[in-house]
């Protein structure tokens, strides 16, 4: 758990202009900053970047938060991955990390590390013009340089000690085999780990070079090298061909997964941008989780063969956890002796969007693959049918979804849906009444209140909430109010925002926000308006006040009244008099 103080310290120090621009180009437009969204495809700019409040907001597709929110959307980042980044951004150490050891030299070794696989990259890549082989190579395999230079494709040249050469001054074995281009012989001799081999540089979504793949140039085992788990490289966790893929998957708000480097990069060269590969190993959760945070789609595009059907079961696995209902999964394979690269190669771009286009949803892969392990001709058969369809279902927390695959399995089993639902302990789903909404058109004094509360949240401390009847908008001033001794002084929206990640009113917050963000109120109005619905909702009280007393004195007579009721019912009979608003 990172402290909540550290995180509300971060957002006080960073700027969400400067962590926005850095990504996407902002203009000054009035008080705010707008760009082109980069979460949905637009051509004018309806992307909005509030300063004051620390906040963003699109008008064309309703993608808003903080700089926290900016960086897990748009890297694709975990929250505490995003804080990291935006902690390492100004220089200091995250505090759950800053005890586990001088923390400050960690990451000056990490940095050290990457320094040395960024010279190592460079190197591959010069020695890759200096090759006719390897340049032959890859041009018989019809990678043109443009999309070699895209990859940052290498080669390593033969000899034991090639790289030698990119550390003239600096040569640290130590920082060489943490990184795992040297290796130690039993021994004690070190020698290069990629020898004669085509490069294929693993980049992660900050730009770092962290790893490599290695090919062997023609026939040759092992076919591939990687490196292995460093410091800077966890497999399970990276893809190929993500930094190169970001601006048609967010164009294209669709992944596809492919096995091997080879098919990443002919893709590519084929029109294909937003193809990404797994490192050699299955589909893992956090590779799913990372995609689908960036992409509504995700296809797995994989080979025809038994083990490529068993990579799609594994990839089927482990997405299930990430899914929600906007999000498609989908699986699609390839011809027999096919991969995609040479797919694309023989049949061209259209022939392998079709078979993109044809992917089987993962609700009928999964019933079919469960289908082909059972007989269901036999009563046993179709009982295994739903057994193994169970852990599967109870992963899924997408309710529609598994409806639907509830009610697959019961037509194909012969159970009823209840019954299925009893065996699998799925409870059935019961729709939540909607929240009711308030009218847009003409804001509550409540509402306003709130709007103005969500800009300034100092302000929640001074509106008497007693005066307030009980509705969503007390609701949320009283969620501020309490919140509030926990933020600095002079909180912004996105401080506020970020200490209700995971509130109820979530929904709620949000809402207001787009609202406010729409009325564009300058900074130095807020005060006024303020004091204004303050002085209406005093206005309001009193008038209600009046119109008790007034009620009580119709039905008692003016002597049926206190002496302090009395004195009050005067002053505000005068007051109600010379009220312009009567
Ligand atoms: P493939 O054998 O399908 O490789 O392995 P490929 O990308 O199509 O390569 P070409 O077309 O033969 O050149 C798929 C992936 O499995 C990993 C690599 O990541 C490879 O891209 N792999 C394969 C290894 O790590 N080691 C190997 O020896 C083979
Ligand atoms: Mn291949």
């Amino acid at each position: 758990m990172i402290p909540e103080s550290f995180i509300q310290d971060l957002l006080t120090r960073i700027d969400i202009v400067d962590l926005i621009d850095r990504y996407v180009h902002l203009k000054k437009a009035g008080a705010n900053y707008i760009a082109c969204c980069p979460f949905h495809s637009e051509k004018t700019p309806s992307f909005s970047v509030s300063p004051s409040k620390q906040f963003y907001y699109c008008f064309g597709c309703g993608a808003h938060g903080t700089a926290i929110s900016f960086l897990m959307e748009y890297q694709g980042l975990g929250f505490v991955e995003a804080i990291r980044e935006l902690a390492s951004s100004i220089g200091v150490a995250v505090p759950d990390e800053r005890h586990d050891g001088d923390s400050s030299q960690k990451r000056e070794t990490l940095r050290d590390l990457l320094e040395v696989m960024a010279r190592a990259r460079d190197f591959y890549r010069e020695a890759l013009k200096k090759s006719e082989k390897a340049v032959n190579y890859l041009k018989e395999r019809g990678l043109s340089g443009e999309t070699a230079a895209r990859f940052g494709i290498g080669y390593a040249p033969e000899g034991w000690n090639s790289l030698k050469a990119a550390f003239p001054d600096s040569y640290d074995y130590q920082q060489l085999l943490t990184v795992g281009l040297v290796l130690e012989s039993e021994e004690g001799r070190r020698y290069d780990r990629f020898r004669d081999r085509i490069i294929f540089p693993i980049i992660n979504s900050k730009g770092e070079t962290i790893g490599f793949g290695g090919r062997v140039i023609g026939q040759g085992e092992p076919k591939y090298l990687n490196s292995p788990e460093t410091p800077l490289f966890e497999k399970g966790r990276e893809l190929f061909g993500l930094p190169q893929a970001r601006q048609t998957l967010r164009a294209e708000n669709r992944a596809i997964v492919v096995e091997g480097y080879m098919d990443v990069v002919a893709l590519a060269e084929h029109g294909v941008g937003n193809a990404l590969a797994t490192l050699g190993t299955a589909t893992t959760r956090e590779h799913a989780q990372k995609l689908l945070r960036q992409v509504d789609a995700v296809v797995f595009c994989f080979d025809g063969d038994n083990a490529g059907r068993k990579a799609a079961w594994r990839a089927l696995e482990n997405t299930l956890d990430s899914l929600t209902e906007q999000k498609s999964v989908s699986f699609t394979f390839l011809p027999e002796a096919e991969d995609p690269d040479s797919f694309i190669r023989k049949k061209g771009k259209k022939a392998f969007d079709n078979l993109i286009r044809e992917a089987a949803p993962l609700s009928s892969f999964l019933i079919n693959e469960l289908k082909k392990q059972c007989d269901l001709t036999s009563a046993e058969g179709r009982a295994r049918l739903v057994a193994d369809a169970k852990p599967l279902l109870l992963r899924l927390s997408t309710p529609f979804l598994r409806l639907q695959l509830v009610k697959q399995l019961a037509a194909e089993s012969g159970f009823s849906q209840a019954e299925v639902e009893r065996l699998c302990g799925i409870q059935s789903y019961a729709p939540k009444p909607p929240l009711a909404k308030p009218k847009r058109s003409a804001p509550s004094l409540a509402r306003t209140l709130a709007r103005l509360a969500l800009q300034r949240p100092a302000l929640a401390g001074r509106i008497p909430l007693e005066l307030l009847p009980p509705s969503e908008e007390r609701a949320i001033l009283e969620v501020i109010l309490t919140n509030l001794p926990r933020l600095p002084s002079a909180p912004t929206y996105a401080q506020l925002r970020e200490q209700l990640r995971g509130h109820p009113l979530e929904a709620e917050f949000n809402i207001l926000a787009g609202e406010w963000m729409q009325l564009q109120l300058a900074e130095d109005k807020i005060e006024h308006e303020f004091l204004d619905a303050l002085t209406r909702l005093q206005e309001n009280k009193r008038k209600s006040e009046f119109a008790d007393l007034q009620k009580k004195a119709s039905q008692f007579g003016i002597t049926g009244l206190t002496a302090e009721e009395k004195e009050h019912y005067k002053a505000s009979a005068g007051k109600n008099r010379s009220d312009p608003y009567r």
